[in-house]
């Protein structure tokens, strides 16, 4: 399968897929990484990696359905089956979403359906949560609200702040993503009315 990453900064969890479909045995290659700003650190590593890259701006496009139609465009032309949000701060339109609709999976740094939205490990820390975690998820028009795929969750520790809880919780995405990445590739995590159905994983 075919695999897109959209990122918007460093692209960490982008490395870590770049790794997993390194191994000739994955169920998929990353064919393209676009990010929404020209300097975003990750479109250096992947152009390293001989990744074709590309900037889809806001500020290149007249309006956002504008950058929404440019995205499908480049994912068309990549020919990608799969699009992967990796650290990518952006809303994409609910056409886009229901355009790819269960071909389009994201990471997300919480326990959903809990802590949508920014500052998750704050928010943990200070709801006096024990444990947290991530979550990779189908997209839909609702942010953080797509069908859950994949979980993993790490404790919280009494002298925790939310940077070393962050540190912890990415250790941890960069394992579940290329998990989740597989389940979707194979065809054993799927969108079906609105949910995720899971086969042939035990
Ligand atoms: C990560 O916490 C990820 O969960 C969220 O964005 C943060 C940065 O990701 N989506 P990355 O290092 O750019 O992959």
């Amino acid at each position: 399968k075919r695999v897109v990453i959209l990122i918007s900064g460093r692209g960490s969890n982008m490395n870590a897929l770049i790794e997993a479909t390194g191994d000739p045995a994955y169920p998929a290659e990353i064919v393209g990484v676009i990010a929404d700003n020209a300097d975003a650190k990750g479109l250096s590593v992947a152009a390293a990696q001989d990744i074709e890259t590309v900037a889809i701006t806001k500020a290149d496009h007249a309006d956002k359905a504008a950058m929404d139609e440019a995205l499908d465009a480049k994912l068309k032309e990549l020919r990608a089956d799969i699009v992967c949000l990796a650290g990518y701060m952006r809303l994409l339109s609910p056409a886009f979403t229901e355009k790819w609709a269960g071909r389009l999976i994201n990471i997300h740094p919480s326990l959903l359906p809990l802590f949508k939205g920014l500052d998750t490990h704050e928010r943990a820390l200070k709801e006096g949560m024990r444990i947290h975690g991530c979550s990779v998820h189908f997209v839909t028009a609702e942010m953080d609200g797509g069908p859950i795929i994949a979980q993993a969750a790490v404790p919280i520790l009494p002298n925790d702040d939310a940077d070393t809880l962050a540190a912890r919780v990415l250790g941890v995405e960069h394992q579940l993503y290329p998990l989740a990445l597989r389940l979707v590739a194979e065809g054993k995590a799927r969108m079906e009315n609105g949910r995720a159905v899971l086969s042939g994983v035990g």
